[in-house]
């Protein structure tokens, strides 16, 4: 073990017995509706915004640090905040989901979220976790290794850039949403694709809407691009003209250094990579396209301006610069590109560290859980539902989840009061097992029929290790989903196309030395029309929701919850709720 190493595995040890060297950092996000430009229209559209900003503010901390950060809702609707990725040992209180963890925060009112980031470093970020607000309240977390202990396993860059990926609708989203929630026609796509909140100069928008982010680099210099996909329903394809780059880390997990010209990130996640600033000097696009997994390949909406959204890497101490012509735009797969994305996701492993957890050899609870789309008929409160049609509902088993409405599971399992608010019985097979992902059952009414949404959750044992299947389906339509977990990290142990089969694709197929940790797994952990195995210890007591971050499949159904019992010690246990926790 070499020194340094051995330096970060006490430094680990140290994190566990004093938080001395850890800091306390505040941070004040002020919630209110207020009007931005539109993108290629007259006029300002009605936007939720932190701080008046569009991606709102960077928290910035070191692992180990506590963060505390007081939200206020100014804004007409209901708000909370979920800080994506972190772990929340012993703080569940603090995740955020709206009525899984908590009542949103009401207008008028305020919560305060008091959590550490303790064992994870990397990108993560934070965003709205009730309805579509998060298309606009949302922003980067950044954990930097703590003080004295060794940097980062790669090259200390010269520089970083926040790049935030993001969608952008020309309407209020909250009032869109619940305009199709009761008609149940799903939402418009989005107007434009933004990068730190920019639509870019490929709208051929007025120059005041059409504003552009740009980068400042030098020459020769290595920066590390710390890559975040908030965008609601798309994935994207990242390139910059005449650069490369070297991946280092996905979901602040470190990853063996892997080298290639395009990065593939679903809605959620974060990739950190390496970029070298070794070109000609002049300005260059960044650019990101979306990748349509969807069999069939859906129409691309009308009037949606090139499919693509830039900014600029510039070159500053390059006199030349200032007149160059347009900068030089890189050359962008299809959008139905499945080779590329796959071969993206499948050619991250994680980094060999002494000291990182490692994936559950032993598994104690099995499940195989088919994920897609199926069909049902209107609820009673989608008022303006068309009722002689019927409605299209996401499913996990073949159940819709619905979240409850009057108090939320957390409090309800903690007080072991779960009765009305949810019952244990999520199943741990499909209730029918069929040829999942065969084309010839698109559409196939009967089969894909899925009941009225209800609120089930599969209950843990304190510390049981899980394996659980991701079975994606083919009854309305084939596509991948970038399946998330609050609470944990998983290992993504294999993945594959077709149907899982366990004895073929089961044990001794499983990659059990360097699978990728992540807190989901996108496009790996259910590529269309396939499967993914993932592991994961359950040593963290709460209520963890495990959904699909296309907020699109979420807002239907596409989710489940793990209740996961606490353990023998007053540390192992549920705290009590904070005073502030916010009431129904
Ligand atoms: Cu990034 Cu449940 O979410």
């Amino acid at each position: 073990m070499s020194c340094s190493w051995m330096i970060l595995v006490s430094a680990v040890l140290v994190s566990v017995a004093s938080v001395a060297q850890a800091d306390v950092l505040e941070h004040t996000f002020s919630v209110a509706t207020l009007s931005l430009p539109r993108i290629c229209e007259p006029g300002n559209t009605s936007v939720t915004a932190v701080n008046g900003r569009v991606p709102g503010p960077k928290v910035e901390a070191r692992e180990g640090d506590t963060v505390v950060i007081h939200v206020i809702n100014d804004s007409p609707y209901n708000v909370t905040v979920h800080w994506h990725g972190v772990f929340q040992r012993g703080t569940p209180w603090a995740d955020g989901p709206a009525m899984v963890t908590q009542c949103p925060i009401r207008p008028g009112r305020r919560y305060t979220y008091r959590f550490t980031v303790a064992g994870q470093e990397g990108t993560l970020w934070w965003h709205a976790h009730s309805s579509y607000m998060r298309a606009t309240v949302y922003g980067a977390l950044v954990i930097r290794p703590r003080r004295g202990a060794v940097d980062y396993p790669f090259r200390k860059p010269d520089g970083e850039k926040t790049v935030l990926l993001g969608e952008w609708w020309n309407g209020d989203t909250v009032a869109l949403e619940s305009r199709s929630f009761s008609t149940g026609v799903p939402m418009p796509n989005a107007d434009a694709y933004t990068i730190n909140g920019m639509p870019g100069d490929l709208y051929h928008c007025p120059e005041r809407t059409n504003r552009i982010a740009k980068f400042k680099v030098r020459r020769d210099k290595t920066y590390l691009l710390r890559i975040i996909n908030a965008a609601l329903n798309t994935a994207f394809f990242f390139k910059v003209a005449g650069h490369t780059f070297t991946v280092v880390a996905a979901d602040a997990s470190y990853m063996d250094p892997y080298e290639t010209d395009v990065i593939v990130i679903a809605p959620g996640q974060t990739i950190d990579a390496l970029m070298t600033t070794d070109a000609s000097p002049g300005r260059y696009h960044m650019a990101i396209s979306s990748y349509q997994s969807a069999i069939p390949f859906p129409p691309m909406p009308a009037g949606f301006n090139g499919n693509a959204s830039t900014a600029v890497v510039e070159y500053v101490d390059a006199a030349a610069t200032a007149n160059a012509a347009s900068p030089v735009l890189p050359v962008m797969p299809v959008p139905n590109d499945t080779d590329t994305a796959h071969g993206f996701y499948t050619s991250l492993k994680a980094l060999d560290r002494p000291g990182r957890r490692t994936v559950p050899l032993t598994v104690d609870t099995r499940m195989l859980v088919t994920v897609g789309l199926g069909f049902s008929s209107c609820q009673p409160i989608q008022t303006q539902c068309n009722r002689s049609a019927p409605v299209v509902l996401a499913n996990m088993n073949n159940v819709s989840f619905a979240l409850p409405a009057t108090v939320s599971m957390l409090e309800a399992h903690y007080r072991n009061t779960p009765d009305g608010v949810y019952t244990r019985d999520f199943p741990d097979q499909p209730p029918l097992v069929f040829d999942y992902t065969s084309r010839g059952l698109l559409g196939n009414t009967p089969l894909a029929s899925t009941g009225s949404p209800s609120t089930k959750v599969k209950t843990l044992r304190y510390n049981a290790t899980v394996e659980m299947v991701l079975q994606n389906t083919a009854l309305v339509g084939l596509e991948s989903h970038p399946m998330h977990l609050h609470g944990f990290n998983f290992f993504v142990v294999a993945q594959g196309f077709g149907n899982y089969d366990g004895v073929e694709d089961g044990a001794g197929k499983l990659n059990l030395v360097n699978p990728q940790e992540r807190n989901k797994g996108a496009e790996v952990a259910v590529p269309t029309g396939g499967w993914a195995v993932i592991r994961f210890v359950a040593n963290n007591p709460g209520m963890w929701a495990m959904h699909c971050h296309l907020d699109s499949h979420f807002g239907i159904g596409l989710a489940m919850v793990f209740e996961v019992e606490s353990g023998p010690t007053a540390e192992t246990a549920v705290p009590p709720p904070p005073p502030d926790l916010p009431q129904c």
